[in-house]
């Protein structure tokens, strides 16, 4: 690796941070052994091979135009008992829009790196570009380049800290942004509904309209030699409240992993966002929805480029199972201290969940 793909070494992370687009530009035909996962977790294992099951194995699409609003609630509930995702179609972001932030964030990723390193990030917070999760030094990287951002609460959204380059990008992001928040409060109103509760309750469960969290990250990523031995994304379940996930319009890349654990390669839509229930919403629901683990798969032909919206509680408030959904089986706290666990050690599949519903479990024992 020439010294001029290494930058970043000294803002706080444990090594020089390496773009996985500069790897994927000079590594040739072979990656590098950092990106190499253990068999069991490569895309060829035998998990990887679906089961029988026929027309039944892909996420459901749920189509938001429809007149009757108690459908569309419960055909979003079934999925996020049973998926944990689906993907919605006619959801009112203009697809001119879509466009507009894929292209302007695919602009930036095919800046100089001179241009994207102005933005280099560091794990004190996340935001501007960067290339891993975590802080463990050694630990297996995933194959993908990302740029983290806030969009609320607005005391955290800063245009200084998004790409300048190219020109589109922040009025597409802010633009983007508004845009899919909306939606954002429109789902979250329907799951509410469907969980057989209030439709402001998740929202209040936020911190309310305009008190929420929402953050976006832009993953890239690069062409790779030998897709059959890495991830763009390991397994992992989204720590936050709802995804809103726009993918490549051309390169599929998404899997999910189904009840029978087998891993599902999502067919999307176009022009459609996949949503999915995160940890938050598994807490909140009481786990009635569930944060899925899902990972993503890279390409030797292909970039592939995602943006993936996180609509989150406001990250000061304690989030705990509403208690109409049943005795609770997760303790209460706050986003802001379930992130800091996943900002030093990463995302890995759901161990994060699986801890705390073990304390909960371990609290009441004793009590
Ligand atoms: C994520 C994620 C999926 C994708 O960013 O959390 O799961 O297809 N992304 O990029
Ligand atoms: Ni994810």
């Amino acid at each position: 690796m020439s010294s001029s793909s290494c930058f970043n070494g000294g803002a706080g992370w444990p090594e020089p941070v390496v773009r996985v687009q500069a790897v994927s530009d000079t590594c040739g035909e072979t990656i590098p052994e950092r990106y190499v996962k253990p068999p069991s977790e490569r895309p060829t294992s035998s998990s990887s091979q679906p089961g029988p099951g026929g027309n039944n194995n892909d996420i459901p699409v749920v189509d938001m135009s429809m007149p009757d609003a108690a459908e569309t609630a419960r055909a979003m509930d079934a999925a996020c008992r049973e998926w944990g995702f689906f993907q919605v179609v006619n959801h009112g972001v203009r697809p001119e829009l879509l466009r507009r932030a894929r292209a302007s964030w695919r602009g930036f990723f095919r800046q100089p790196a001179s241009v994207r390193e102005r933005y280099a990030n560091s794990p004190a917070t996340y935001e501007g570009y960067g290339s891993r999760l975590g802080t463990a030094k050694g630990g297996h990287l995933d194959w993908g380049d990302y740029y983290f951002l806030h969009l609320l609460p607005p005391a955290l959204k800063s245009h200084h800290k998004w790409p300048s380059l190219p020109s589109t990008l922040r009025e597409a992001t802010e633009e983007y942004g508004e845009e899919v928040v909306k939606l954002c409060r429109r789902v979250t109103r329907m799951l509410s509904e469907g969980l057989g509760l209030d439709g402001g309750r998740l929202q209040a469960a936020f911190g309310g309209e305009g008190g929420e969290g929402a953050c976006m990250r832009v993953n890239f990523y690069p062409r790779c030699p030998q897709p059959e031995l890495t991830l763009g994304v390991a397994a992992h379940s989204d720590p936050g409240g709802l995804t809103m996930l726009l993918v490549d319009d051309h390169v599929r890349g998404l899997q999910v992993r189904n009840k029978d654990g087998h891993w599902i390669t999502v067919d999307p839509v176009p022009d459609a966002f996949i949503v999915n229930v995160g940890d938050q919403i598994q807490v909140l629901s009481n786990a009635a929805y569930k944060s899925v683990e899902h990972r993503v798969t890279v390409s030797a032909a292909e970039e592939r480029l995602s943006l993936a919206f996180f609509y989150n509680p406001r990250s000061d408030l304690p989030v705990a199972p509403m208690p109409e959904l049943g005795p609770p089986l997760y303790p209460e706290m706050t986003f802001d201290e379930y992130r800091a666990h996943i900002r030093r050690r990463g995302l890995s599949g759901k161990a994060q969940l699986q801890a705390l519903q073990t304390a909960a479990r371990s609290a009441r024992a004793a009590s």
